[in-house]
Parts: C-alpha cells; sequence; structure tokens
C-alpha cells in the first residue's frame, strides 16, 4: 500500500503543461480516483464551480496548479488579470477544501514571488525580505498570499496545506505560443524556426545578462508527487536543481542543439526582468528527499525534439 492507494485526488489545471506530467505520475499510483476539472467546465475563479467540483469529485487531496501564467511579456500585458485570478483561485480554492474537509493542500508558488535583489541562492527564508520585480510581482505577490494563508490556517484550524516554490519549468508540452511563452519555450521555437528557414539572425530580449535556474517538467513532476507523501508543513519549500546560468548561455546552448548557424542580436529595449535566480534547494532534499536527476542539455533535447515533432517532424 502507497501513500496514494485508494485517494481521491482533484489536480486543478491537471491539462496544462506540469498538470500533465504530474497526472501521469499519479496514473502509476493506484489513486482511486484522479479528476481533472477544466476551465470551460469548472471556472475556478467562481466559488460555486469550486463547491460543485468538490461536492463532485470528494477528494482527499488536491494538487492546485490551476493559474494564469505566462512570459515576461505576458506579464507586462496582463498584471492585473495575473494578479486576480491567482489570488482569488488560490484563496477561495483553500478556504472551500478547508470547509469541505479536505486532508491535505498542495500549492505551487514561484519564485517571482522572491525580493528583486534577494540574495542567491534563494532562501526560503529570505522570501519576505523585500519586494519583488517589477514586471512580475503582480503574479508572485498572488501566489504568495496563498503561503500567509496556508500558515494562519495550520495555526488556526490546523489545515494540512504544503507550499513548493518551482524554478522556470522546461519539457515537453510546454507552451510554444509566442505571445505567452516563458523563456526556454520561446527560444527553442524561434531557433528551430530559424534554422528551417535559414534565417540570418535571431534577435533575443534583453541583455542576456540576466540569470535564471531551469528544472525539468518531469523532475518538478516528482518533488510534487514526493511532497505530497512526506512533507506536513506551511513553510514553503524551493523547488529547483540549484544550477543558475545566464541567459546569454542558455542562448548559446539552444543554437547549437537546433543547429543555428546565423547571428544572434539583443533587444536591450526589453526587460530582463529579476537580475539574478538561482535557489537553494537543501530544504526539499532534506524534507522528503527531493533531488533533481535530469541534465540540462538532456532535458533541453527533449523539448526541442517535442517541439519538432509537434510542427511536423
Ligand atoms: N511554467 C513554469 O515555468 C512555472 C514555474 C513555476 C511555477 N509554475 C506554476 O505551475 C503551475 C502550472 O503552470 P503551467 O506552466 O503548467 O501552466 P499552464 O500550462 O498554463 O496550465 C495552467 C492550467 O490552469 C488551468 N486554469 C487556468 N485558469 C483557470 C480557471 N479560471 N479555472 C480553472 N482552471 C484554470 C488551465 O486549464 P484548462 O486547460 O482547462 O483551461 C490550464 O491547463 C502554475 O501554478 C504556475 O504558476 C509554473
Amino acid at each position: 500500500m502507497s501513500f496514494w492507494t485508494g485517494k481521491k485526488v482533484v489536480v486543478t489545471g491537471g491539462a496544462g503543461f506540469l498538470g500533465s506530467h504530474v497526472v501521469e505520475e499519479l496514473k502509476e499510483k493506484n489513486c482511486k480516483s484522479v479528476f481533472i476539472p477544466r476551465s470551460k467546465d469548472y471556472d475556478l475563479t467562481d466559488e460555486r464551480n469550486i463547491k460543485a467540483m468538490y461536492e463532485n469529485a470528494e477528494p482527499d487531496i488536491v494538487i492546485h496548479l490551476a493559474a494564469a501564467v505566462g512570459g515576461i511579456g505576458a506579464n507586462e500585458r496582463y498584471p492585473g488579470t495575473f494578479f486576480y485570478k491567482n489570488a482569488i483561485m488560490g484563496i477561495q480554492l483553500m478556504e472551500m477544501a478547508r470547509q469541505y474537509g479536505i486532508k491535505k493542500f498542495v500549492t505551487i508558488g514561484t519564485t517571482c514571488s522572491y525580493p528583486k535583489d534577494a540574495s542567491i541562492p534563494f532562501k526560503e527564508e529570505d522570501l519576505w525580505k523585500g519586494y519583488p520585480a517589477e514586471v512580475t510581482a503582480p503574479y508572485g505577490l498572488a501566489k504568495k498570499m496563498l503561503f500567509v494563508q496556508s500558515q494562519a490556517y495550520e495555526k488556526e484550524f490546523g489545515f494540512n496545506s504544503i507550499n513548493l516554490i518551482p524554478v522556470n519549468l522546461y519539457g515537453p508540452r510546454d507552451n510554444f505560443n509566442p505571445d505567452t511563452s516563458h523563456v526556454i519555450p520561446a527560444l527553442v521555437k524561434r531557433f528551430v524556426d530559424a534554422e528551417r528557414e535559414g534565417t540570418k539572425e535571431v534577435v533575443c530580449w534583453g541583455t542576456g545578462e540576466a540569470s535564471r535556474e531551469f528544472i525539468y517538467v518531469k523532475d518538478c513532476a516528482e518533488a510534487i508527487i514526493l511532497a505530497a507523501e512526506r512533507y506536513n508543513s506551511s513553510e514553503p519549500v524551493n523547488i529547483g536543481t540549484g544550477k543558475e546560468i545566464k541567459i546569454k548561455e542558455l542562448v548559446r546552448i539552444i543554437a547549437a542543439l537546433t543547429g543555428y548557424k546565423g547571428s544572434i542580436a539583443w533587444d536591450t529595449s526589453k526587460p530582463d526582468g529579476q537580475p539574478r535566480r538561482c535557489v537553494d534547494t537543501s530544504k526539499a532534499r532534506e524534507r522528503f528527499g527531493f533531488v533533481a536527476g535530469t541534465e540540462f542539455e538532456e532535458g533541453l533535447g527533449n523539448t526541442i525534439k517535442w517541439y519538432k515533432d509537434s510542427i511536423g517532424g
């Protein structure tokens, strides 16, 4: 018997990029049911739909991944939407989960919640030491409010919720729509397309001097499953690899892996976002034994292959 045997699980956002990989892992786990509310049937910004979902699925555990998300461009265009939808969905889902007596609630945060100039590597205890990078602050702060809710509900009601903070994700089934994509799928699309079309120059956003940390989506899904099984505290935990990479270096690797031979230019009128991002991963290792296993270039290779297959080989 595993932790999951006989359990009824709701995965909000379970049809999305990360959600689809979490659901794939859960399918191996002997759960009694895994329910995925689609937004067209259950718009989770509306409390009535949350109640209907909990009454229909009667979950023992909720993994809350549904969100309005996107890269820097999308954060610049939709700060109000990202703030409102992420705050209202999460707050109502957790409150209703408490009222319905749900045993465990998992929230997925973001490194956009960290202060803009937090020291590297980001430690969980530094989360409240300053204001986040302006461009992603509405998204990051909306999600951070769930940590406050989680801690307050643990204290007042003994409610069991856990809060995980993954770094940027990448991998198969990512969002490659240039209007809303994150940096890796945006670059993969640009360089694969440029290589095919024989484009002589690819223009990238910002200065290339900012750094980021990336985790392969399947590793993140594994971390979520492990944490749900083994971790029971509202103290947030980083999920990452601990490896920082400059955007310039990332671009060089993706250009090489896609076989692109042209030149690379930088549009410095576009924002870099937070100057540096890299997390301390020791808490995830100590509290629930998670260590990310996928090598970066292997994960990138899988992502490029998936994108090429999706556009016809
Ligand atoms: N991608 C990253 O790099 C990254 C990094 C750190 C944390 N995260 C977090 O990880 C989670 C998953 O992100 P993702 O990249 O997998 O996003 P995604 O592919 O866009 O998936 C999000 C899902 O949320 C659902 N959703 C959105 N609005 C909804 C609403 N009003 N009602 C019900 N469902 C709604 C959508 O369901 P439908 O398909 O049914 O519309 C969608 O499938 C998010 O919480 C995000 O903040 C992501």
